[in-house]
């Protein structure tokens, strides 16, 4: 009998596994930062890239991770270390992108808060004011720094109260209910007198924009948004139990997350074409888009753009919660911290370079670390670089490091499931990604010092 008490935490369920896995993947991500990419990279191009990067690198190496975390049984550092001492820096790379993701991701999801309650007291009555109003707002030294720690807070309540019992539940509820609001939005931005310019700017390519730097950015967000290159993967894999088809719940939370992008875009483009305002406004985007829209709607307006702002918040929490994971698994596994202390000395870390980032929108502009103020860099590095090379880490690790026919098993189960592009995948992870990347990164680097 004792064989099968598990050693580790487990998922309640498969579909608790699926919900919190694409609730990490699903975030900020998908519907902040995808959409103002996509506007900033000259749309339909940039989509196309992306998609391409999303099947054969982003897929390939969710399945990776899975196999990685599941067959370790640890979290990003003790999985690596498991094979060689030699490895752990790549897990420590993955911690230490946790940490710097979180140093700017409270700091959007409290935006997110803080729209909730601006709903409420007027932010729609004057649309023309909209862009300023978000200007002023995030630039403005105490109010962010208020909504930033409560965002900070409710992740301390999920991550502490551990995996199954935190995590998992906030997803299973709150992950179909985001589904349903996006839906409803984009079905009423397509609906607006001129919305089909939106539609052809996101599905007609123009590939006269193209430049190393959309590959990079597109490579960086498919890392970014897929929540992999950084070992988070890994250790929610390490969570799964041994009767999981590895393969399928990757596609599946793939389809998700690419799902969850493209419905953001056609909930915001369509409608920034329809009104006349730009695609390329950059991260206020979402913040300034949907609330005009809301406000061009008249009577339900408002109550729109509270349920909008609810979902955002909660697609960013069950994102977020995950990076917090990622770094306090590293404590309670490899330190051998008790959760509830890791959770408090993690989030206060995360939350002095929040305070960083958000005051670097405002009285501490003129810090720059190379030109770009706190929040900027921390984005830079994590997304464009961080990932990126823990992308490539993990698949030189996995592709020339670990015995093919384990990770055969791994991913059959042992020969009781099937994963007939086996081979193709294998082939992809050892030669054709760790490539793939090194090129993207190489002249994605050398555009941006042009
Ligand atoms: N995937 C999340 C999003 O799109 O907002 C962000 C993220 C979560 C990145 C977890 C990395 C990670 F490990």
């Amino acid at each position: 009998m004792e064989k099968s008490i598990p050693k580790r935490e487990n998922w309640g369920s498969r579909i608790g596994f699926i919900m919190a896995a694409a609730g990490s993947a699903v975030g900020l991500g998908n519907i902040w930062r995808f959409p103002y990419l996509l506007g900033e990279n000259g749309g339909a191009a940039f989509l196309l890239i992306y998609l391409v990067f999303v099947v054969f690198i982003g897929i390939s190496i969710m399945i990776a991770e899975f196999a990685v975390g599941r067959n370790s049984g640890s979290a990003a550092v003790g999985a690596y270390k498991s094979k060689s001492g030699k490895w752990t820096f790549a897990g420590v790379i993955g911690v230490l992108s946790a940490f710097f993701i979180m140093g700017f991701y409270p700091v959007v999801g409290g935006w997110s808060l803080a729209y909730i309650a601006q709903t409420f007291t007027g932010l729609l009555s004057n649309p023309e004011a909209i862009g300023g109003t978000f200007g002023a707002f995030i630039g403005s030294t105490t109010a962010p720094l208020i909504w930033m720690i409560v965002f900070l807070a409710l992740n301390v309540f999920i991550v502490a109260r551990g995996i199954a019992g935190g995590i998992e539940k906030a997803g299973k509820i709150l992950m179909p209910v985001l589904f349903g609001l996006l839906v409803l939005i984009a079905i009423r931005s397509l609906t607006l007198p001129g919305a089909a310019a939106g539609l052809s700017y996101m599905f007609k390519p123009d590939f006269s924009a193209v430049t190393g730097q959309t590959y990079l950015a597109a490579l960086g967000q498919a890392f970014f948004s897929l929540s992999l290159g950084m070992g988070c993967m890994i250790t929610y894999g390490s969570y799964l139990n041994k009767k999981e088809d590895l393969a399928t719940n990757a596609v599946l939370v793939t389809g998700m997350d690419v799902g969850v992008a493209l419905l953001a875009g056609l909930a915001m483009f369509p409608a920034i074409f329809a009104l006349g305002m730009a695609p390329d406004a950059g991260p206020g985007l979402v913040f300034v888009v949907i609330p005009s829209v809301f406000a061009a709607m008249g009577g339900i307006g408002p109550i729109l753009s509270v349920i909008f702002f609810v979902a955002l918040t909660v697609a960013a929490l069950t994102s977020s919660v995950s990076l917090m994971e990622v770094a306090v698994a590293y404590f309670i596994d490899e330190k051998g911290i008790e959760r509830k202390k890791a959770v408090y000395s993690v989030a206060s870390a995360m939350g002095v370079l929040s305070i960083l980032s958000s005051l670097s929108l405002g009285s501490m502009s003129g810090v720059t670390l190379f030109g770009v103020g706190f929040f900027d860099f921390f984005d830079i590095l994590t997304d464009k670089i961080f990932l990126s090379i823990g992308g490539l880490l993990l698949s030189v690790f996995v592709g020339w490091f670990l015995d093919k026919e384990m990770l055969r098993k791994e991913l059959t189960n042992g020969g009781t499931v099937k994963f007939a592009l086996f081979e193709a995948w294998h082939f992809l992870i050892k030669y054709v990604i760790p490539v793939a990347i090194s090129i993207v990164a190489f002249y994605g680097i050398k555009s941006i010092e042009q």
